[in-house]
């Protein structure tokens, strides 16, 4: 069975865009791979966020997960700071990362050009994200597009550390949905939706009021020509909606714009309230009766002694090879 590995970090609400670009495809692949999918908690230290809304997110996001349809007795699902050998790892594959190859990565140069003060985590945490991937030799990595980008510097990190030291890590494969890959911000379809937009209005998050989600997709933003097509760049708005009720309904885009001809924005956007609406039902409803109890307690402990087991003889194998303990 080929090994499939990938994760969120809890910096923010879960958004549509996480649920589209990520866990939807996770649960779709779960039957078919060895999946290893969890809380990228180290990652959310990027950022200040209140401790208490920290927990408050992690604790949703590891809900999420199993209200959405994975299984944990079918995945690997763990919290990242239960397994201290990401930290460690991630220092030795840091040490080999180029300056220059952080400093090119889209996220961190969209960082520095909003001028804010940033930590030095902002610059680093690819070489951490190359550690929690290539701990686990998986052959795919699931992520939205914005995400490829780092998982290629994990390649190219594993096949530097397998050439110095011999082979090593499996080298990791992206896979990028070419539907639901970037889901854009409705009132913004020329930006990515994202846990970070502050006002929320153009972002749709899985576990808010659904009247207020159905409202975002009412009021979400599309152009004056009232055609329902798909062209990202010239109709970006309503490509955005045709990808999400792509994903949504698991059905092409074709499809639907055939069902649409002719028909108005105004039907085709309650079509896609309705069907959203329901979708957002369903895994609110489960949501609440795992986030009642232990059981959250009980799926981490049961996820982190598998994968501790894995990271353990992967890092110390590492350790050998590069020659940092005295036993060979
Ligand atoms: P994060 O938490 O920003 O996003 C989690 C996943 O959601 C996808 N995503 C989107 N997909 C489509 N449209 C959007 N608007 C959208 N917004 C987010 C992301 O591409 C991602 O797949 N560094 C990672 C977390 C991480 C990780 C890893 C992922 C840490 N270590 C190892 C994979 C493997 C991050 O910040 O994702």
């Amino acid at each position: 069975m080929k090994k499939m590995l990938s994760g969120i970090k809890p910096t923010g609400r879960v958004t549509l865009g996480n649920y589209i670009g990520a866990i939807k495809p996770f649960v779709s692949y779960q039957d078919e791979y060895d999946m290893y999918i969890f809380i990228a908690n180290l990652h959310s230290m990027t950022v200040y966020i209140e401790p208490k809304e920290l927990r408050k997110n992690t604790k949703d996001l590891i809900a999420l997960y199993i209200a959405a349809g994975l299984d944990p007795n079918k995945v690997t699902l763990f919290l990242q700071s239960d397994i201290l050998e990401h930290a460690q790892l991630g220092w030795y594959l840091g040490c080999m990362v180029g300056m220059g190859d952080l400093a090119r990565m889209t996220q961190y140069k969209d960082k520095l050009a909003k001028n804010e003060s940033i930590g030095a985590g902002i610059f680093n945490y690819p070489s951490l994200m190359s550690a929690d991937i290539l701990m686990y030799d998986p052959d795919f990595v699931p992520v939205g597009e914005d995400q490829k980008q780092h998982v290629e510097l994990a390649r190219d990190v594993a096949e530097k550390f397998n050439r110095r030291y011999s082979d090593t890590f499996t080298i990791p494969q992206p896979l990028t949905a070419k539907v639901g890959g970037r889901i854009m911000d409705l009132q913004d379809p020329t930006k990515k939706m994202s846990k970070s937009d502050e006002a929320g209005k153009g972002c749709i998050y899985i576990l808010d009021d659904i009247a207020v989600s159905k409202k975002k997709i009412m009021s979400a933003v599309t152009d004056s020509d009232g055609i329902i097509a798909f062209d990202r760049t010239n109709k970006p708005g309503i490509s955005n909606l045709l990808e999400i009720y792509s994903i949504l309904t698991d059905r092409t885009i074709q499809d639907i714009v055939n069902q649409y001809l002719g028909v108005g924005y105004g039907v085709f956007k309650k079509d896609l309230a309705e069907i959203l609406g329901q979708e957002l039902t369903t895994i609110q409803e489960r949501y609440q009766e795992i986030i009642k109890g232990s059981y959250l307690d009980d799926v981490l402990l049961q996820g982190a002694t598998v994968a501790r087991n894995i990271a353990r003889k992967k890092l110390a194998k590492v350790e050998r090879k590069i020659g940092i303990t005295i036993k060979k």
